[in-house]
């Protein structure tokens, strides 16, 4: 796998069972994965010597992000290593202007959008719909909503261009709430797809993710997985696919993004389904059996840990685990850093409002912005 991040280190965890032998590309010793794989590779994933020298001895090359060079990914596969998902799928989820461009194609409803030159040009798009605001994106190099811009003005819109890269406009979508479409593809042509989720956010970053989304129109939950396993088939992507959606308040969904690889949206599938997203995503690039998608609980609710004030979160989990025998802790080994993804907990049952509530306290309390 290359990259050293918590989906490594995650979709390694579901491979131990499996006896896979697994060996990890990281950029320092101390990433998330690196800390518990045994056979770990230090190097930059930019560079195509590197990545050869890696890859060397591996039956498949897999990814815990989506930015390694297109070019070094069609000369590994040149070399006659097995890359899943492959460069033709992974181009759609490094750039945002072709996903849109390619989903548009097939047919799959999108937010008004088109790529722009400069501020004056935002302006132009922004008056051939509704007006201000707009969203800016720079379709590369985004995560966690920075490379994301809320434009109210003209004055506003030239940061985005800054970065040099190219940037692509859309509506200011006025959703009711984010879904997530999640599933997984295997180079044979099988396909699962997981519950529609809810998906929260906070200042751009997901907070909190229900499953299966409440009160979701089975008619639009069936849509919902309908295209996303469309997207995975007409893409050819192996391995997990999450669709981001939104919901809008006429009864519709608009795609926001794709990504080709496990995914916050479907953390909550470790404990939550009886195949977990890492485990789907480990059969899917080896070209196993999928496992069964469906959920184990009537509720799943998954919460992420980010970074408080308190360096060490180990002495909040005496609380956390007698206040809730049926709390999952899964941390990554990161440092705290304030508003840093450090880790998650999933809770479940059978009462909504309670399994939020569990949830929601673990994580305030591990942050420390609980303190009882
Ligand atoms: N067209 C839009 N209309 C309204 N809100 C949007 C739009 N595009 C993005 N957003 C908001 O900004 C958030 C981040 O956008 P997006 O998912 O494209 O960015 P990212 O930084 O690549 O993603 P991630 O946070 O998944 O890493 C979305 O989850 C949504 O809340
Ligand atoms: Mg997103």
């Amino acid at each position: 796998m290359v990259g050293g991040g918590q989906l490594a280190r995650m979709t390694h965890e579901a491979g131990i069972p499996l006896g896979i032998r697994f060996k990890l590309l990281s950029d320092t010793p101390t990433d998330s994965a690196a800390q518990v794989v045994g056979d770990v590779v230090v190097g930059d994933y930019r560079d195509l010597e590197t990545l050869r020298a890696f890859a060397r001895g591996c039956d498949v090359i897999t990814f815990d992000h989506e930015h390694v060079p297109l070019e070094h990914l069609r000369a590994l596969e040149a070399d006659g290593i097995a890359v899943r998902p492959g460069p033709a799928a992974l181009r759609y989820a490094q750039d945002k202007g072709a996903m849109r461009e390619r989903l548009t194609a097939l047919g799959a409803p999108c937010p008004r959008h088109r790529i722009v030159a400069d501020a004056a040009d935002v302006v132009a798009f922004a008056e051939e719909g509704d007006g201000f605001p707009v969203i800016l994106k720079t379709v590369r190099g985004g995560y966690d909503g920075k490379g994301v811009w809320f434009v109210r003005s003209e004055a506003d819109a030239a940061e985005p261009f800054k970065a040099g890269v190219p940037v692509l406009a859309e509506e200011k979508v006025d959703f009711v709430r984010e879904l997530a479409a999640n599933v997984v593809r295997s180079p044979h042509g099988q396909a699962v797809a997981y519950p529609v989720v809810e998906s929260r956010q906070v200042d751009g970053v997901c907070d909190t993710v229900i499953a299966p989304a409440p009160a979701l129109a089975e008619e639009l939950a069936g849509e919902a997985q309908e295209l996303a396993l469309r997207i995975a088939d007409e893409l050819g992507v192996v391995g997990h696919l999450a669709v981001e959606l939104f919901e809008t308040r006429d009864g519709r969904i608009l795609v926001n993004e794709l990504a080709m690889r496990p995914h916050n949206s479907g953390h909550w599938t470790m404990d939550g389904a009886v195949t977990s997203q890492f485990a789907n995503h480990v059969r899917a690039v080896l070209d196993l059996p999928l496992g069964d998608p469906r959920p184990r609980a009537t509720w799943t609710v998954m919460a992420n840990v980010l970074g408080g004030d308190y360096p060490d979160m180990y002495s909040a989990y005496l609380h956390c685990m007698a206040r809730d025998p049926q709390l999952k802790i899964h941390m990554y080994g990161k440092d705290v850093k304030p508003g840093r993804k450090v880790g998650h907990v999933n809770t479940y049952g059978d009462d909504l409002d309670d399994v939020l509530e569990r949830a929601s306290h673990a994580a305030g309390y591990l942050r420390g912005t609980i303190v009882e």
